[in-house]
């Protein structure tokens, strides 16, 4: 097939890890007799640098006219101080907003041979497989804020249809699963929490009567997230609840360098990335993990581009590099060797072929 494919490398880390999974889907490409062409733009801090904007209308036009956005990174201290105005987040957000993709997909899945880099017991660990998908075009990222010298606020609004669309998404991966889906709010203290838990009750009986509701507190979703891992299917909440439960749900695979993400819409067009940040104290030392980035190319491959075999081949292969032994820093316990970003790439490439 022929597929157009943007690729927005962005801050820190960024760059180097979008270059291996660019690098894996071109391999796929060979391999499996496809044309994938990739444009590259800015997006972030490297955008405010190049033109002051951290999404310039230019990348917008690219992201709108290709199949699927491969993106790295935004952010790093550079641009952080609390009182800038322009910020490279706002660039992400708004690309978000502007490809209307609604439904944050994060996979949790463990490598049995990684057990050992959770700070979770192992047998805690055991047969954990879930997937969160988090609200990502709405709620308090989104709101208006307000500022002056002693005061701020931030407004946390949600609507029926914004629920009741993510929640459709979630349900129905939850049907092709294991058939549970857990809805996470803090309905004992706020209102869009309240609105959110009608909804979904509403819409699951209506139309998803087959798949096994449960409703948990955000407080306590933390927590049984690391007491019983194993019980969850697929979760779905809100953007910032959903933003905080990932990277808690990270370190049940070991490290937030190998859980990607997939944003949707109603389109086949999607974004990308892996969940992790810029990483800037780790930037341009070549040690970044690209597995997270790798397994989201994967998740392009699958649901942008409908190649369900290829995308398969490419999360076999991350596999088998893991089973083999390759280890960046972060994945690597004290007696293992540790290879850098572009050697773990080259090793899930060798798998590949
Ligand atoms: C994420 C990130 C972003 C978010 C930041 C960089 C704006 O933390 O994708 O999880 O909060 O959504
Ligand atoms: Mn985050």
């Amino acid at each position: 097939m022929d597929a157009v494919i943007a690729v927005l490398p962005g801050d820190g880390i960024g760059p180097e890890v979008t270059h291996c999974a660019r690098n894996v889907l071109s391999a796929i490409a060979e391999k499996y007799q496809h044309n994938f062409s990739f444009r590259e733009e800015l997006i972030g801090g490297v955008a405010m640098e190049a033109s002051g904007e951290p999404l310039p209308a230019a990348t917008i036009d690219c992201c709108k006219s290709s199949d699927a956005v491969l993106l790295g990174a935004v952010g790093g201290s550079k641009w952080s101080d609390p009182n800038a105005k322009v910020r490279p987040e706002q660039g992400l957000l708004k690309l978000r907003s502007e490809l209307e993709v609604y439904a944050n997909l994060r996979p949790v899945k463990i490598y049995d041979e990684l057990a050992g880099t959770s700070p979770l017991k192992a047998d805690v660990l055991v047969g954990v497989d879930m997937l969160i998908v988090r609200e990502l075009t709405g709620g308090i990222y989104f709101g208006e804020k307000t500022r002056d010298a002693t005061s701020a606020s931030d407004l946390c609004t949600y609507h029926t249809h914004e629920i009741e669309r993510v929640v459709r998404v979630a349900a129905k991966l939850a049907g092709a699963r294991r058939k549970k889906l857990c809805s996470i709010d803090k309905a004992n203290v706020l209102e869009t929490s309240r609105l959110w838990r009608d909804v979904t009750d509403r819409l699951m009986q209506q139309e998803f009567a087959d798949i096994e509701l449960e409703t948990l507190l955000v407080d306590a979703a933390a927590m049984h997230l690391l007491s019983r891992p194993a019980d969850f299917d697929v979760l779905v909440t809100e953007n910032m609840f959903g933003d905080i439960l990932t990277d808690e749900a990270s370190m049940l695979a070991g490290s937030l360098g190998m859980l990607p993400s997939a944003s949707i819409g109603d389109s086949t067009r999607g974004l990308y990335e892996p969940i992790h940040g810029s990483a800037p104290d780790i930037a341009g030392q070549g040690i970044a993990n690209p597995c997270a980035a790798i397994a989201s190319a994967a998740l392009l491959l699958r649901h942008s581009l409908g190649l369900t075999r290829e995308a398969a081949a490419v999360e076999a292969a991350i596999g088998d590099a893991i089973a083999a032994g390759a280890r960046t820093a972060d994945i690597a316990t004290p007696n293992d060797t540790t290879v850098s970003t572009q050697q773990m790439s080259e090793e899930i490439m060798r798998c590949l072929n």
